[in-house]
């Protein structure tokens, strides 16, 4: 029987964990056996007595949670030292982040190790129950207009009461895409008033639907969306129309969300550092792009900062701050892969299924293309 093995985050912030005791239950049933690192679920507030109950092995340590694993289950990428620990031939699921892996695909190749990245799933019907990028992003979405909430000095909601009326917040979404949309969401379930934009056209009514004005710009159409319901980057000249239309809208608003994001390229930017002297004493904003370079100029990644009385906060890794339903929505991503993959009780790696063909970044030997 193939031995999935389940490790403790090791990232510093990381509070997230690739297996939850339902998900741990459900990988049994598919004729596999699981082992948990002690303590991996503790920062999600798991205890190993739960994953236990669920059927899995506690291990005292990484080295012997591996041992014998044919599957090896991860939030993080492995650190170098740590891919030196993982079993020749097992697969190895995981965010890698590709793109900035540097020397690590070819050290997971060198070591024999078949590696599937998250953020490769692509993003066809089919595939949606598996997109870890979507799962995570709804988490950051709900949690930045919490944030927000909470560095703004107004309540969200209009309120009548005996010490008077309270206008409502004004909220303003960038990006309406996964992780925009569920803040437009949260911020209305709040009692904010809530406006958006996207560069993508069809996104103006999934944005209304949910009770929020689109915020319409001009000359900007079909051509801003590229292939699998992405955003391109704009032309010089679309962008300063984008920026003009974003500049009207801001010295009105209380909390912006931005969370536009162009595929492998840097995020665009949307609010200058002259725009954001035009914004109100006490607005905030919650850049979820920061760690991609920012829709706000002034974001720096990982900080908050005071600019004349504007707050501006760059959250990394938001999802890991609601680690528990945040790992509920991984794991099952990571147990639907599993469940198309195994067979016989093993996980079987056909190269012709376009979601093994796109997320399999090492295989036998050689990193993929
Ligand atoms: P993302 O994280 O790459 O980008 C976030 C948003 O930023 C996008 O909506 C994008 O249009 C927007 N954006 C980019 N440049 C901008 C600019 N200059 N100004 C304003 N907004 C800008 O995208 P995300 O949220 O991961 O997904 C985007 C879309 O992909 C979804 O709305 C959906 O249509 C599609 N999708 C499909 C899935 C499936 O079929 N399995 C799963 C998930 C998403």
């Amino acid at each position: 029987m193939t031995r999935v093995a389940v490790l403790k985050e090791t990232a510093g912030d990381e509070r997230r964990v690739a297996q939850v005791p339902e998900s741990v239950q459900k990988l049994i049933k598919l004729g596999l056996t699981v082992a948990v690192e002690r303590g991996a679920g503790e920062a999600a507030g798991i205890d190993d007595a739960q994953f236990a109950k669920a059927g899995a092995t506690i291990e005292p340590t990484a080295e012997a949670t591996l041992a014998g694993a044919g599957v090896v289950l991860k939030v993080h990428r492995p650190s170098e030292e740590e891919v030196k620990q993982l079993p020749a031939g097992c697969l190895l699921v995981c965010f890698i982040q590709p793109s900035s892996a540097g020397p690590l695909l070819a050290q997971l190749a060198g070591a024999k190790v078949n590696a599937m990245a998250m953020e490769k799933v692509p993003r066809t019907t089919r595939a949606q129950s598996v997109d870890a990028l979507s799962s995570q992003a709804t988490v950051a979405g709900y949690k930045a207009v919490l944030l927000g909430a909470s560095h703004c000095p107004r309540l969200f909601p209009m309120l009548t009461t005996a010490a008077g009326t309270l206008t409502p917040s004004k909220v303003f979404v960038l990006g309406a895409g996964v992780a925009g949309l569920q803040a437009i969401a949260t911020a209305k379930r709040l009692g904010a008033v809530v406006s958006a934009f996207d560069v993508r056209p069809a996104v103006k009514e999934q944005v209304m639907s949910l009770g929020a004005k689109f915020v319409e710009v001009e000359g900007v159409g079909k051509e801003a969306e590229a292939a699998g319901g992405y955003a391109a980057q704009l032309a010089e000249d679309q962008q300063r129309r984008v920026l003009e239309a974003v500049g009207r809208q801001l010295p009105d608003m209380d909390v912006v969300v931005t969370t536009a994001q162009i595929p492998g390229k840097a995020a665009p930017r949307l609010i200058t550092a002259k725009m954001v002297e035009t914004m109100k004493r006490g607005a905030v904003i919650v850049d979820l792009a920061a760690e991609t370079g920012g829709n706000c100029e002034l974001t720096k990644a990982g900080q908050t900062i005071d600019v004349n009385g504007v707050t501006v906060i760059g959250p990394t890794n938001l999802a890991a701050t609601v680690p528990l339903h945040a790992s509920m929505m991984y794991a099952r991503n990571l147990l639907t892969l599993l469940t198309l993959l195994v067979k016989d009780g093993a996980p079987r790696l056909d190269l012709t299924d376009d979601i093994v063909k796109a997320m399999l970044v090492t295989h036998d030997g050689a990193v993929r293309s």
